[in-house]
């Protein structure tokens, strides 16, 4: 374990890896400081966990692994700012507990919530690591909009309480003020690149919805600078369906990550099926390897017992041995 090579070494994006309080210390810490360029925080960036009461913001944890890719000489990828998920209720509630309408005044009051969430988690670490795009602050990129694609609705947006009160404009507000808040409206070359991320962006109708999304943003001029590809698959997804949607995204002419990678192995977990999972793991890098602009490719979460999912999905067992989809990646490269 202690002599395998290097995933940094062997790929030519950064490679980054979603963590929480666990991997800043023990085995787990060395691990990620050992083949990861760039970490994710897995939950603690998240509207919940920074700002759960109105007004009070809790960075602890979020700092704490900050101040541990730091340490590391590791970037940092935030996530996230707007999303129908992990956010507490209190954003879209009156003062008298009762759910915020499409009023002209309910609307007034979500996009200050919005603008003042946001403007918060930019300035603090603007103040506590510097200017971004400056040496001491690691962060390079933030989702501002999680998981806003839906493609069954017409318009292909998530009928989420920020599009119920809002309408498709939230998704312009939202890179609007992180483009203010992050890059003082730079727009060219940011320092913070502005990613709108989702899951099954592999499968074709919700390809097709995120880029008309994502079209229609562009073309409203909003500072949108990317898009991340979640990938959370499992060994039955074809490959040629992940390349399709980074080369269809690829005509947008924005940033593109792999922001959240894993591969389910379904029902019983057996050696066979490991070794499988190693030749799928093994593909995908093949297939990312042709793309070496990508901004990044993240795997969510160091070693399997760590992983949000069942079925083994990560490059690391739980006594942090490589696994056959690490040997995979490494192998062919
Ligand atoms: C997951 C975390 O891994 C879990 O610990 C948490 O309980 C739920 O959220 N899409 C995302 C991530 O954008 O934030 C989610 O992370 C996984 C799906």
């Amino acid at each position: 374990q202690t002599d395998i090579p290097s995933l940094k070494d062997e790929l030519p994006w950064p490679i980054g890896v979603a963590i929480d309080e666990r991997e800043t210390a023990g085995q787990g810490a060395v691990l990620v400081e050992k083949h990861f360029d760039q970490i994710t925080a897995e939950n603690a960036m998240k509207p919940e966990s920074i700002q759960p009461t109105e007004g009070e913001f809790t960075f602890a944890e979020a700092d704490h692994l900050v101040d541990a890719a730091i340490a590391n000489g590791q970037r940092v990828y935030g996530h996230t700012l707007v999303w129908h998920s992990q956010t507490p209720d209190w954003f879209f509630l009156d003062e008298a507990g009762q759910p915020l309408t499409n009023s002209a005044a309910h609307q007034a009051v979500l996009r200050d919530r919005m603008k003042t969430h946001i403007d918060t988690v930019a300035g603090h670490y603007r103040e506590k690591y510097g200017e971004y795009g400056t040496p001491g602050n690691p962060i390079v990129a933030f989702d501002v909009v999680n998981e806003a694609i839906a493609e069954s609705e017409s318009d292909g947006l998530r009928r989420s309480r920020w599009y119920e009160v809002l309408g498709e404009q939230y998704l312009d507000l939202a890179f609007e003020y992180a483009s203010d808040a992050f890059n003082r409206g730079v727009t060219d070359n940011p320092p913070v690149t502005l990613f709108l991320n989702d899951y099954n962006t592999e499968l074709p109708a919700k390809r097709a919805a995120m880029i008309s999304v994502a079209q229609r943003l562009l073309d409203r001029g909003a500072p949108v600078n990317g898009l991340g590809h979640q990938f959370h698959v499992s060994l039955v997804q074809p490959v040629a369906q992940l390349r399709a949607s980074i080369d269809a995204f690829a005509a947008l002419g924005l940033a593109q990550a792999v922001t959240e990678l894993d591969v389910q192995i379904d029902g019983t977990v057996t050696q066979e099926k490991v070794v499988q999972q190693g030749y799928y793991y093994a593909d995908v890098f093949d297939m990312l390897r042709d793309y070496p602009d990508l901004f990044a490719v993240t795997v969510w979460g160091p070693y399997d017992s760590r992983s949000w999912r069942s079925g083994a999905p990560l490059l690391f067992d739980d006594q942090l041995q490589a696994k056959p989809a690490y040997w995979g990646i490494v192998d062919r490269g």
